[in-house]
């Protein structure tokens, strides 16, 4: 059968430290949906995915379980294909973030970028465990709230009264990897100019790409100003290091989407009716389309298509973000693990 359109789909590629849950499947299962209908129309319609391999939590996860972060991301990455079968979730790949592919990817992209001026190097000054011997992320401090006092607080904002803090300004700020008082220390950063990239966004964002209501988010931002986005971490982290700068790392959400192109990539190794250069180059007529939920827009619809657009290749058609289900009223937050990131669980 001939086919009209040719169509590449994602969703959000879930972290390698720990299991899917509910919060994952819904958005699997809506662009699982998504993908058959299209395949149903007869149009080329690709769904791939991907194991987010990388970062602090991961390294420390497996530091835990006395195995490798590369040991630990098999394991989680046979298990989550196991349980997207189990849901007949239909990938037409699904590969991982720590993969040779995603590595000359991401030097691909990055190297772009620098090379057309859009990176910047300064030093930066962190909360350091000094028993450990990291910098400290600041979901990685805890201590007492500054204002209500309420204890056991996470570094950057307070659970009981909402505040918003930086981690040095907790009432005995400790490490919550080791329980060490952390220290202030300096180190070079290097960030993506994202301000460079501000009236390509202020068009890019209001060109049909994004639903109404988030483009006004994201205008919100614009307005206001945009920031350099820090994209480095020291050793020791998991991930890759920054070309021709040893000792530092891409941070996971530099990588992150990348990982996109990277399952494609790899698939189209051994699929002869895909293009990876045809569907990714400047003005393709090919579609992609990224599943997301909204916690994660700031990365898909600020970040990735000025990394995209500075390397050269195409940028998304449109990203289709959902919000978050509440159960009584309240938005429901799980940590897979607790240093991971919180996740929304939709309830339906
Ligand atoms: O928020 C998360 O769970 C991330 N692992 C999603 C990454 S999506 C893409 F950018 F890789
Ligand atoms: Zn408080």
């Amino acid at each position: 059968m001939s086919h009209t359109r040719e169509i590449l789909v994602t969703s959000a590629l879930p972290y390698a430290n720990g299991p899917i849950h509910l919060g994952h499947l819904l958005e699997y299962i809506q662009t699982d949906i998504w993908v058959r209908f299209q395949k149903m129309r007869g149009h080329q319609c690709t769904y791939v995915c991907a194991d987010d391999a990388h970062g602090t939590a991961i390294m420390l996860k497996a530091e835990q379980q006395g195995i490798t972060p590369e040991q630990l991301i098999e394991q989680v990455n046979a298990d989550h294909q196991r349980d997207f079968a189990g849901f007949l979730v239909n990938f037409d790949n699904y590969h991982s973030t720590h993969s040779a592919e995603n590595k000359a990817l991401s030097e691909h992209i990055y190297k772009a970028c620098r090379d057309s001026g859009h990176i910047a190097t300064r030093s930066i000054t962190q909360a350091y465990d000094p028993e450990k011997q990291l910098f400290l992320a600041d979901r990685f401090i805890k201590g007492t709230c500054p204002r209500c006092k309420a204890e056991d607080q996470y570094g950057d904002n307070c659970e009981n009264c909402s505040a918003t803090y930086s981690p040095m300004e907790l009432i005995n700020p400790r490490s919550a990897i080791s329980g060490a008082t952390p220290v202030e220390k300096e180190s070079t950063h290097f960030f993506f100019k994202l301000p460079d990239f501000q009236d390509f966004l202020k068009e890019w964002t209001r060109s049909g790409t994004l639903q109404p209501q988030i483009a006004n988010k994201l205008a919100e931002w614009l307005d206001a100003g945009l920031q350099e986005w820090d994209i480095s971490r020291d050793a020791p982290y998991f991930g890759f290091e920054i070309p021709d700068e040893p000792g530092k790392y891409f941070y996971v959400w530099l990588d992150a989407p990348i990982g996109y192109l990277a399952s494609f990539k790899n698939l189209c190794e051994r699929r002869s009716d895909l293009d990876f250069d045809y569907y990714w180059k400047k003005d393709s007529t090919a579609e992609v389309y990224h599943f997301i939920g909204k916690d994660i827009i700031n990365f898909h619809a600020l970040f990735w298509p000025s990394m995209l657009t500075c390397a050269d290749f195409r940028t998304p058609s449109a990203v289709f973000a959902h919000g978050f289900v509440t159960v009584d009223g309240k938005k429901c937050r799980s940590r897979v693990a607790p240093s991971s990131r919180p996740r929304p669980i939709w309830s339906i």
